[in-house]
């Protein structure tokens, strides 16, 4: 059952990370849900256009993020370390960074959130497993624990202060597939960005863990427990399953085995 469609578009709409791939496109994608989209990055973005902000501000600078948040009526959280990398950069870019918008958030009547998680806080459950929203999460590293740490993080301000926020575990969004993983993983950006609106356009979106997949034949989540948000995806992997000559994991070997693929064997960042 769909909940409600809002009819109202949002005053004035936050993207984190939108110098990012993510947040190029749905920079573009978004412009229909907010009077005003408000754009930041650490990194420089094209000039604001028509009812567009740019704010350039780094997450691990609380003050900053603070101001940032400041007058947004919704977020939608793009920004931040989109790898695994030394844990003190997914520190700094992602835990900090994560608390310090739900602070600006709560400290700035902010109502509702959509929170970039990734397929990489369940990334150690073996690719024969069919996952829905409550299974237990198994990172595949300090980006995994990162998201997972933003779900819980999440679940906590939604409890506490009835911060509603849509939790997308990502696949893998890029223009198509280009590994056998991503034939399972694969995310649209079409979709992704219908995904996105029907978060910030449903009328009760509570706390709610979402796959973001477009519909794959070999899909690994069931996101049964998200058809009130009433996403659809529309695009498929299969158009490229049957062109495939994409490269795969060495058969037995970790990646092979485990959802998170080349996740799960990367790193560590120091030497003993
Ligand atoms: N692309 C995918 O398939 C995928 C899959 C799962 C999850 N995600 C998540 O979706 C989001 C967007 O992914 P993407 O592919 O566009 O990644 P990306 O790396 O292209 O973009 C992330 C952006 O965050 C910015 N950023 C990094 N540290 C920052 C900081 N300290 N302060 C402010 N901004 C900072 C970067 O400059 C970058 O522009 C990320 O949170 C990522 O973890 C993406």
């Amino acid at each position: 059952m769909h909940s409600k469609t809002r009819q109202e578009p949002l005053r004035r709409l936050l993207l984190t990370g939108a110098a990012g791939a993510l947040g190029r496109v749905l920079r573009e994608g978004l412009k229909p849900c907010a009077q005003v989209l408000r754009l930041s990055d650490i990194a420089a973005m094209a000039p604001a256009g028509a009812a567009e902000e740019v704010v350039v501000c780094d997450l691990a600078d609380k003050q900053a993020v603070d101001r940032l948040v400041a007058g947004c009526d919704a977020i939608v959280h793009m920004g931040g370390v989109s790898v695994e990398r030394p844990f003190e950069e997914v520190l700094e870019a992602n835990i900090r960074g994560s608390f310090h918008l739900y602070e600006g958030a709560r400290r700035h009547g902010v109502r509702r959130v959509v929170f970039a998680s990734s397929n990489h806080v369940v990334g150690f459950h073996d690719t024969c497993d069919r996952l829905d929203a409550d299974c237990a999460r198994r990172p595949d590293g300090y980006y995994g624990l990162s998201k997972s740490f933003g779900e819980d993080l999440s679940r906590f301000y939604f409890d506490r202060y009835g911060i509603e926020t849509a939790c997308l575990r990502i696949g893998s969004a890029y223009p198509q597939p280009q590994d056998q993983r991503m034939l399972s993983t694969w995310m649209s950006y079409a979709d992704l960005t219908a995904l996105v609106q029907r978060c910030l356009a449903v009328e009760q979106l509570g706390h709610t863990i979402v796959y973001g997949a477009s519909a794959n034949p070999s899909a690994w989540w069931d996101n049964g427990k998200a058809e009130h948000l009433g996403f659809v995806p529309r695009d498929s992997s299969a158009q490229f399953a049957a062109t495939a000559a994409l490269p795969g994991f060495a058969p037995g070997s970790p990646e092979a085995r485990y959802q998170g693929g080349s996740f799960v064997t990367r790193g560590p960042f120091e030497t003993p």
